[in-house]
């Protein structure tokens, strides 16, 4: 079984912990003023873990609830067991489960699952990105002022309140209008799937990209960081869209780009 089944296979699985939970006490407990973790965080991650680890045991791990495992392998799995807990804990139905696999320092393939959707989005370097087996591919919307965009917005605004405020406010009158998601891997994939067509976010961790950007490159889009050069995982900040309006957008972006601070 190769990379990409194993990570489709998982999620699905924990795809049914977040359906199960969804419905019952999901235990909320509070990682910071507005981090919250429930015990579905927990279970699923518990499942994806036990599962790479019985296929290779020797394999990384970085997953979002329990750090990192065996560091230094040269296979890793980047997990985010569930992503939208916000919207889970409320009942909100936008969440993912998002894994990822980074070879030699590359991410080569990723999976989001959306368990309520039935939605698996899926991609592996080279291969094209797919929806529950149909091609995915980014929109045409090539102007700033047709698209419509989302963002999110870190759990440390407060410390950056201007600069998220200020951005905000600059696509809102840019853009045909901004939404916002709450679950970073679903929102792009939105943009691989051609539903939305840009997504810019500040401080997101490696499991809430390294899925959802090779998903959005395979579809055909672009991903940056604030100015336009290679991203990375580890950066901290992304600017994501179908490619036509990426200059426009990181454009916006520029001209506050002193505000935003230094990547960490
Ligand atoms: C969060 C979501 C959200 C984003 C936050 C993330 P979590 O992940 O992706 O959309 O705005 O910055 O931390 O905590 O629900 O896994
Ligand atoms: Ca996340
Ligand atoms: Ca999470």
């Amino acid at each position: 079984m190769d990379y990409l089944e194993t990570a489709i296979d998982l999620s699905r699985a924990a795809g049914d912990i977040l359906n199960y939970y969804a419905g019952r006490e999901k235990l909320v407990e509070f990682k910071g003023h507005a981090n919250l973790v429930t015990i579905a965080d927990k279970k699923s991650e518990e499942l994806i873990i036990g599962g790479i680890l019985s296929r290779y045991p020797s394999h990384s791990i970085l997953a979002e609830e329990s750090g990192a495992k065996q560091p230094g392998a040269s296979v890793k799995w980047i997990i985010d067991p569930l992503d939208g807990t916000t919207n889970f804990a409320h009942g909100y139905p936008f969440y993912c489960v998002s894994i990822a696999v980074e070879e030699g320092g590359e991410v080569v393939c990723g999976v989001v699952y959306d368990p309520v959707r039935e939605e698996m989005f899926s991609a592996a370097r080279g291969s094209g990105a797919f929806c529950n087996g149909e091609r995915l591919r980014v929109s045409e919307v090539d102007r700033l002022s047709r698209a419509l965009l989302i963002t999110g917005f870190p759990y440390n605004f407060r410390e950056r309140l201007e600069t998220v405020v200020s951005q905000f406010r600059k696509f809102l009158v840019a853009s045909q209008a901004v939404r916002r998601g709450g679950a970073a891997a679903l929102d792009l994939c939105y943009v691989a799937a051609g539903r939305l067509d840009g997504f810019w976010e500040l401080y997101l961790q490696p499991w809430d990209t390294a899925a959802g950007h090779i998903i959005l490159e395979e579809a055909g889009g672009r991903v940056t960081d604030f100015r336009g050069e290679a991203f990375s995982v580890y950066m901290k900040e992304i600017l994501a869209s179908n490619g036509l309006v990426h200059d426009e957008m990181a454009a916006l972006l520029a001209d506050q780009d002193q505000n935003t601070g230094p990547t960490q």
